[in-house]
């Protein structure tokens, strides 16, 4: 069948709206009442499976679960030679919005739909990954790392802020964790497609719907420890203080200070523990989480360097102790260049102006790209909001990205992948 025909059958605006109104359903499944927290392997996520497995199978899909608990959704005979995959990550950040992750794994579905009356010569995957961001147990892409074969199973004793294990985590879901290797990807795979919002506010300053991402910025994480001595705030005189906060807060001011100076940069302490945290105890141990990314390896590396050595000379000279520990070094990820190609053409025709850009925020698509062709089609992100309850997206920019999707599927049904 000619596949320009394409836009004629699908109703690409009908399907826009569904996957709108599937994230604010799917937005309901959270272990936190008056806000959206649906962390790895919680209840909420079990609703999640429930929702898309049903979406899955009203395409005609077989579902299955795997042993990481990523979500799978098999269209076409799981015969054929070559499978492409699509997917995004089904859990959230702390009070999150409602798009993040599972619009990727909505417009996955709808461009299957939008495809229904189009013979592939590929098999499509759908996967709604486990674990992305990294909250429960404070490293990220637990999911996709099962699915490249990369999952340490040292990863399996983390502990969660209730003291539970990994494991534990996956055998109160149901799971195995001996079966941990079965979830690796279909050697089949001829590439990985992501739809993502773009969390940032380079479209929306532009008026754009859509863009190609050409690649994923670098990140690092990790936990820096200041301990102090705990004392009384009434009794203790200034100059006998070793005061865990005020050390921190004067470091925190340091990293700020250092990211705005260099281009690019950006560092952030999103979260911080202080103990014992009594209002008239000084802080004797504060525990803070550092978050740095950059699109040049080096330069991100020695910033942690450099942040890391400043600690130290605070930590010196208040008399505190230090300690770091890394919890993620992501290098940057270049997305592949004929995927790229095959996503601009596809913007183009849907009308827009193609653009290619960096991503800021860390995805699946830079753990998969170990192991297929990887690339994203961003959506606006209004206001450039995101990892916050106003998150939004116009249903016209998502209809865009529906449309190019199908696109770039129906391309890749005609010239196939280029290798990297
Ligand atoms: O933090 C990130 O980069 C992504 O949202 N997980
Ligand atoms: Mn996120
Ligand atoms: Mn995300």
């Amino acid at each position: 069948m000619a596949y320009w025909h394409l836009h004629l059958l699908a109703d690409f605006a009908q399907l826009a709206e569904k996957c709108v109104a599937r994230c604010g359903l799917i937005a309901g499944f959270s272990e936190t009442g008056d806000s959206l927290t649906r962390t790895f392997l919680s209840n909420p996520m079990r609703d999640c499976h429930r929702a898309i497995s049903a979406w899955m199978e009203e395409l005609g899909m077989r579902v299955s679960l795997d042993a990481i608990g990523n979500l799978h959704g098999l269209y076409g005979s799981g015969t054929q030679p070559r499978r492409l995959l699509m997917g995004s990550h089904l859990d959230t950040v702390p009070c999150a919005g409602a798009y993040d992750g599972v619009l990727g794994v909505c417009v996955a579905l709808a461009v299957v739909e939008a495809l229904r009356n189009v013979s592939l010569p590929f098999d499509v995957e759908v996967l709604g990954f486990s674990e992305e961001e990294g909250v429960r147990f404070r490293v990220p892409f637990l999911g996709s790392l099962a699915t490249v074969g990369c999952f340490d199973p040292a990863l399996l004793d983390l502990q969660d802020s209730s003291g539970h294990t990994v494991r534990e985590a996956i055998q109160q879901f149901g799971l195995d964790p001996a079966r941990i290797p079965d979830a690796m990807m279909d050697t089949r795979a001829i590439a990985y497609l992501e739809f993502h919002i773009e969390q940032g506010p380079v479209l929306d300053t532009a008026g754009e719907s859509i863009a190609a991402v050409r690649a994923i910025a670098g990140q690092s994480r990790l936990e820096v420890v200041f301990v102090g001595r705990a004392n009384h705030a009434g009794t203790t005189p200034m100059e006998l203080r070793r005061d865990a906060l005020s050390g921190a807060a004067e470091w925190i001011m340091q990293v700020e200070e250092h990211a705005q100076a260099v281009n690019g940069l950006v560092a952030t302490v999103g979260k911080m523990q202080v103990s014992p945290g009594g209002g008239n105890i000084i802080p004797g141990e504060v525990r803070a989480s550092l978050d740095v990314r950059h699109s040049c390896d080096e330069t991100r590396t020695s910033a942690v360097r450099d942040m890391c050595r400043v600690a130290a000379q605070i930590a010196f000279r208040r008399g505190l102790e230090l300690s770091f520990k890394e919890q993620l070094n992501q290098p940057a990820v270049p997305m592949n260049q004929h995927l790229v190609d095959l996503i601009e053409k596809a913007i183009l025709r849907t009308g827009e102006v193609p653009r290619r850009m960096v991503s800021g925020a860390g995805h699946d698509a830079m753990i998969l790209a170990k192991k297929a062709p990887a690339a994203m089609i961003f959506i606006r992100s209004i206001g450039g909001i995101s990892h916050h309850p106003d998150e939004s997206v116009h249903v016209e920019d998502v209809e865009k990205a529906i449309r190019a999707g199908s696109l770039v599927l129906t391309d890749l049904a005609v010239e196939g992948v280029q290798p990297a």
